[in-house]
């Protein structure tokens, strides 16, 4: 079973002091930076669309067709940006990759600045993670004091811990030092961006994947995954599994044999529900352990491939106390630009601590599930589609037990135990 993961970005993280420079590039790093400079800018963006690789913060979106849009250059600067907030609740991916093996980053954002023609690049981290802070910033200056950046300048910026900050828009605002809050597209980054300029904004995984693909080729890339989900990724499984953790491995794997390389769910109990990608992905079910966690696969089973953020639930858990959990959260970093999202996530999360103390109205379904149709698709920004989802796939598959809150405190229908993790 263990031949189903794919250890390429992961394959250091047991090394000693991987993080080094020195033991980095004893195991190869920066020969795809030295190769790549070898390689004219089209070449690379060529390399990189020929790899089919798609977004890794959770859209999806092709990573050479958005370096693509970028327009010729005028003289003027144009930027990358590093997406390193990794926010989504369960998402635990970015962090232990840029902790165990900063200088993949880095050195993709040396190749990836040269492919678009950049000299200032930023990586816009979340401000909680002090330790990857340092670590980034140690890497940088390393690989700068051994002549590897040349003339490109690396920006490390800690943010200052909200969720909305992850959003794109609302990150560069964030960097332009502004209230973060979303912008609205168009124009996109890549025409207008940071400080109104051209500019790639890719989510750390995305960049830490482009070494390899110029050392392996777009075709080696694209040999893994499916045809139209290519290569490996991250998946973080969280939760009652017996090994949490993360496991690399082609797109298309199924939960089932993820399982069965976690160990399984927590012996004793069984799979309840789970989140294919973050709480921001509609929650599927035991039906769903053989759907292939790809784009495709994912959204025909009605979800999301998201971050592949897998948090495992099993029956011990109320579908009502964990969602009830998700919407405190989407209130709490709701950043109030818009009023269905802002005044609607105060409404989901009044009735839903309603349910969760058994106190709920006849009404309040209905008035959960309209409130929730409304927030969809009328939001600015995605986190208003966020706070719906796990609504709405909540009552999909487990109508009874909101049902249930208009009668019954979740706690009694399922204590709470020490060992659940929402
Ligand atoms: P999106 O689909 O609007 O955009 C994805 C990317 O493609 C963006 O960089 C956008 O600029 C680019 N793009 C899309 N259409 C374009 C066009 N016509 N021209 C040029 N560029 C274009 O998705 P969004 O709102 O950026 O991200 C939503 C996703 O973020 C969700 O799927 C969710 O899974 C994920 N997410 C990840 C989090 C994390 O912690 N990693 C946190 C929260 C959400
Ligand atoms: Fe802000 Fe929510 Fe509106 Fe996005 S959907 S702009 S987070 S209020």
């Amino acid at each position: 079973m263990t031949d189903r993961l794919t250890p390429i970005l992961t394959d250091s993280w047991d090394v000693p002091r991987a993080w080094t420079l020195p033991v980095y590039r004893d195991r190869g790093g920066y020969r795809a930076l030295a190769k790549a400079r070898g390689m004219s800018t089209e070449d690379l963006v060529n390399a990189v669309k020929g790899s089919g690789l798609r977004g890794r913060g959770g859209a999806g979106f092709p990573t050479g067709l958005k370096w693509s849009f970028l327009p010729a250059p005028d003289g003027g600067p144009r930027y990358l940006v590093v997406n390193a907030d990794e926010s989504e609740p369960g998402t635990c991916k970015d962090v232990p990759l840029m902790m165990a093996n900063p200088h993949v980053l880095v050195e993709g954002v040396a190749i990836t600045s040269h492919a678009i023609g950049c000299d200032h690049a930023f990586i816009y981290l979340r401000g909680e993670v002090v330790h990857v802070y340092r670590r980034l910033l140690a890497a940088v200056r390393e690989a700068k004091e051994a002549g590897l950046l040349g003339s490109l300048e690396i920006t490390v910026h800690a943010g200052a811990g909200a969720y909305i900050c992850g959003e794109e828009t609302a990150l560069l605002d964030s960097l332009e030092g502004r209230r973060g809050q979303p912008r609205l597209k168009p124009p996109f980054p890549a025409v207008a961006g940071l400080y109104a300029r051209p500019t790639v904004v890719n989510n750390v995984e995305s960049i830490a994947s482009v070494p390899g693909i110029v050392l392996g080729g777009g075709e080696w890339f694209s040999g893994m995954g499916t045809a139209k989900s290519t290569g490996h990724g991250i998946f973080s499984l969280s939760g009652h599994v017996t090994r949490p953790g993360q496991y690399e491995a082609p797109l298309g794997i199924t939960l089932r044999e993820l399982l069965e390389l976690a160990g399984g769910i927590r012996e004793g109990h069984e799979l309840k529900f789970w989140t294919p990608g973050g709480s921001s992905t509609p929650i599927l079910t035991a039906e769903h352990l053989d759907v292939p966690l790809d784009f495709e696969g994912v959204a025909g089973a009605g979800s999301m491939l998201g971050t592949r953020a897998l948090q495992i639930f099993d029956e011990t858990v109320s579908v009502v106390r964990a969602v009830a959990r998700w919407i405190d959260f989407y209130k709490h970093e709701s950043c109030g630009k818009c009023t269905p999202c802002r005044e609607g996530t105060f409404w989901l999360q009044q009735i839903m601590h309603r349910l969760v103390a058994g106190k709920g109205t006849a009404e309040d379904i209905e008035t959960l599930s309209d409130a929730a149709g409304n927030i969809l698709g009328r939001s600015f920004c995605a986190l208003g589609d966020a706070a719906a989802t796990p609504i709405q796939s909540g009552l999909q598959y487990f109508r009874e037990e909101f049902e249930a809150g208009t009668h019954t405190p979740a706690d009694e229908l399922f204590p709470p135990r020490a060992s659940l993790i929402v």
